[in-house]
């Protein structure tokens, strides 16, 4: 075999490949450098201008992408909150305001983290409401679905622990009710929250696990389990908006005829999306970053103080959906029982859904009434855990709480008497 020094001649034009074997590339240049190294060009070709994603993807298939943009946001600004952050409770809550009014661009920085806690769970409510309507957990997608529910658990434990980190007056009395909760647990529930807090009640030792697993171990879990969603999608590919499976019609070199490349055609979809979120979230950043006190709350702008409850204690926004269902009921272990339940509903949903379409587009009216049903129960019942447990509201938190476990639970029945209307052989599409 004629050989030079160069890499990229080092197999003569003529000389077979060995069997599974990749030819390198003749070309010179950087590119060609790390080519021969490092499989970029295979693997731009194969999973963005070869992957071939349905192509009636609509506004609702802007939220994956928008989901992974705020995860790199919130490490990249955690890590820099990091640098100036103190982990103990004599010094976290002054650490912070040095971060807002000392350190260069501290300010921008904690309240892009602060913005960007929430931003992600609208995002990804938004993302999993898309699988809702379009019934992308159904079959052959249940764990895409599933690795999603367990991203979205390990999201609620990072933010709960980041909101107990600046050690405001809501993040002690927050943490003091949230980790209550698990004194729940039927025999071990008392040993099980003094193993959580580490200590008799929640203190410097509380919140210095709470920062280690906030910047360490949760962030990896989420990393890994947000790498698996994506691979789980690339087995099956993306559902869209039709519910029909784009691999069933392809064309002569296999590829799905209402299919197009990911890249240009989504990548270039998917800019436009980071464009608009990016002006809101400035928006927020630069004029209101408290929204009202949903994003940030004003007890937490006092330190805490064992002494001084404030005068409601309620988690943040995102979670008051079950926080409004713990409340519901007077039993405190059966509030948290139903809160769980309101998790595991989700989770299993792909085994409560036995419609013979997916999508909503072609479902029933039932099934139309019942996904609009929970929506307004999920967004009532976020309402009414900001507000007082009493008279009004926890009437009005009972019905949603029904509404809401009405719409999973008696999915397998009326799934099926549904009234559904033809579902087309392939996707529909206008050009606008
Ligand atoms: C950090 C959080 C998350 C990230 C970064 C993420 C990322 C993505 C991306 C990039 C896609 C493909 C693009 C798209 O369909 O929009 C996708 C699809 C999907 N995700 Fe997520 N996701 C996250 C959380 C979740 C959660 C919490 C769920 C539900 C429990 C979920 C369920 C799904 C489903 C069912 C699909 C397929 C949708 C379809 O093809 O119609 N994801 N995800």
């Amino acid at each position: 075999m004629a050989t030079t020094e160069r890499g990229s001649e080092l197999r003569t034009p003529s000389a077979p490949l060995p069997p599974g074997a990749t030819p390198i590339s003749k070309k010179r240049g950087f590119r060609a450098w790390l080519n021969q190294r490092m499989p970029i060009d295979e693997f731009v070709a194969d999973q963005l201008t070869g992957y071939y994603a349905p192509k009636n993807f609509n506004f609702w298939y802007f939220f994956g992408s928008l989901a992974g943009l705020v995860l790199v946001l919130q490490l990249v600004t955690g890590i820099f909150l990091a640098m100036f952050y103190k982990p103990s409770a004599a010094h976290a809550f002054d650490s912070v305001q040095f971060i807002m009014r000392e350190v260069d661009w501290g300010w921008l920085i904690r309240y892009m983290h602060s913005t960007g806690a929430s931003a992600f769970f609208i995002v990804v409510y938004l993302h999993m409401f898309r699988g809702l309507m379009y019934g992308s957990y159904r079959q052959p997608r249940e764990l895409l679905w599933v690795i999603g529910m367990l991203v979205y658990l390990a999201l609620m434990a990072e933010a709960f622990m980041g909101y107990v980190l600046p050690w405001g007056n809501m993040s002690f009395w927050g943490a003091q009710v949230i980790v209550n909760i698990f004194g729940t647990v039927p025999a071990i529930g008392p040993g099980l929250v003094q193993w959580i807090r580490g200590d008799y009640g929640i203190a410097d030792a509380t919140l210095n696990r709470f920062f280690a697993l906030h910047v360490a171990a949760v962030p990896l879990i989420l990393l890994l389990l947000v790498m698996l969603h994506l691979v789980a999608l690339r087995r099956n590919g993306s559902n869209n908006p039709d519910g029909v499976e784009i691999k069933d019609h392809t064309g002569a070199d296999g590829k799905p005829l209402d299919g197009i490349p990911f890249h240009p055609y989504y990548t270039v979809k998917d800019i436009f999306g980071v464009g608009v979120f990016f002006i809101i979230f400035a928006l927020i950043v630069f004029y209101a970053p408290t929204v009202h006190g949903l994003f940030l709350e004003q007890p937490n702008f006092e330190p805490a103080n064992v002494l001084s409850t404030p005068a409601e204690i309620h988690p943040v926004w995102y979670f008051t959906p079950y926080y409004a269902i713990l409340r519901a009921v007077p039993n405190k272990a059966m509030g948290a029982l139903l809160m769980l339940l309101a998790l595991v509903s989700l989770l299993v949903l792909p085994w409560l859904d036995r419609s013979p379409v997916k999508s909503i587009r072609y479902k029933g009216w039932i099934s139309r009434v019942m996904l609009a049903v929970f929506a307004i129960s999920f967004i009532g019942l976020g309402y009414l855990g900001l507000q007082p447990a009493e008279g009004v509201y926890v009437i009005f938190a009972r019905i949603f709480a029904v509404c809401y476990f009405a719409f999973f639970w008696l999915m397998p029945f009326y799934s099926r008497i549904d009234r559904v209307k033809p579902v087309p052989e392939r996707v529909v599409y206008h050009a606008h």
